[in-house]
């Protein structure tokens, strides 16, 4: 038996470059992993992949990544046996946090350790990346400098410990949908990640608040105002940064002052129908120890 930690990630800038061959968007991404972590348990079994998620309503078939991450090692390294998979789910769903490719990433570390495959980092950021384009942060976490489809990972300096709120409004986005919609109506702002990556390298907090821009955010705030509302209300609650994460819907807020950040959490749950997690940004260490 083993037990993993998938971590979920906001994006502090998200730009794209353009429309690659293959259909994808080449884009230039600073993630980052927050403490927020789902919890994966792998038992070996005869044959066969079987899932349980403590939260009604998810998929436990091959629609589900870790499933699907989980399958794809049994193929390609052909293992000799199944897996049983119980996923205790924290990260919010469908949001923009990365929530599935967590736990893709974790069901990769999981079956490499369970089964002692010994594949190497690289070796399981290139499974994972056949998965999701998120999936290579996941299995790396930290603070990352990411291109390509965001499978080209370059890691930086770590982002220094800040205090973080998730607010997710009760819509849904379809990822397709809102790079198809950055398609037809680019904004205009772009982040300038250049200056982002100097920022981080002098670890200013306020300089990368300052910087960070996500273009997918004008998108999908045009489709639901709510996010803007979020992200007035983060501001108001002392937010130095309220910008929404990867194709969203989550909303997340950067606060120098942690206190002020409990008091916005309860101020949201007072007033909003927002899901609200109080966390902050983190390193993260996906095998649990005991
Ligand atoms: O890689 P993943 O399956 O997570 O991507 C979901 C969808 O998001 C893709 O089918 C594509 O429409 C869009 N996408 C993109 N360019 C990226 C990443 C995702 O167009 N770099």
């Amino acid at each position: 038996m083993v037990t993993i930690f998938g971590y979920a990630k906001i994006n502090l800038t998200l730009d794209i470059l353009g429309v690659r061959d293959d259909g994808y968007h080449e884009i230039a991404t600073v993630m980052q992993s927050l403490a927020l972590r789902d919890e994966l348990t792998l038992r070996q079994r005869a044959e066969g992949i079987s899932l349980r998620v403590d939260v009604p309503g998810l998929e436990t078939d091959a629609r589900n990544l870790a499933y699907r991450a989980a399958a794809l090692l049994i193929e390609e390294c052909g293992i000799r046996g199944g897996v049983h998979i119980d996923i205790v789910k924290r990260v919010p769903v469908a949001a923009g946090l990365a929530g599935g490719s967590a736990d893709a990433a974790a069901a990769l570390r999981g079956m490499n350790e369970l089964y002692g495959l010994g594949l190497t980092d690289e070796e399981l950021r290139g499974f994972g990346a056949r998965i999701g384009s998120d999936i290579p942060f996941s299995l790396t976490g930290g603070t990352v400098f990411a291109t390509g489809r965001g499978e080209i990972m370059e890691r930086l300096s770590d982002f220094p410990e800040t205090a973080v709120l998730l607010a997710k409004p009760p819509v849904a986005v379809s990822t397709p949908w809102a790079y198809r919609s950055y398609d037809a109506h680019p904004p205009e702002k772009h982040p300038d990640n250049a200056a982002f990556l100097q920022a981080l390298a002098h670890g200013d907090v306020h300089a990368c608040a300052r910087l960070a821009v996500n273009v997918l955010q004008p998108v999908t705030e045009a489709a639901h105002p709510v996010i803007a509302d979020y992200r007035a209300r983060m501001r108001t609650g002392g937010a130095a940064c309220a910008m929404m994460s990867g194709s969203g819907p989550t909303v997340f807020g950067l606060f120098a002052d942690a206190a002020a950040a409990a008091h916005t959490a309860e101020a949201f749950r007072r007033e909003t129908d927002a899901e609200v997690h109080l966390t902050r940004t983190a390193k993260m260490t996906m095998i649990k120890r005991t």
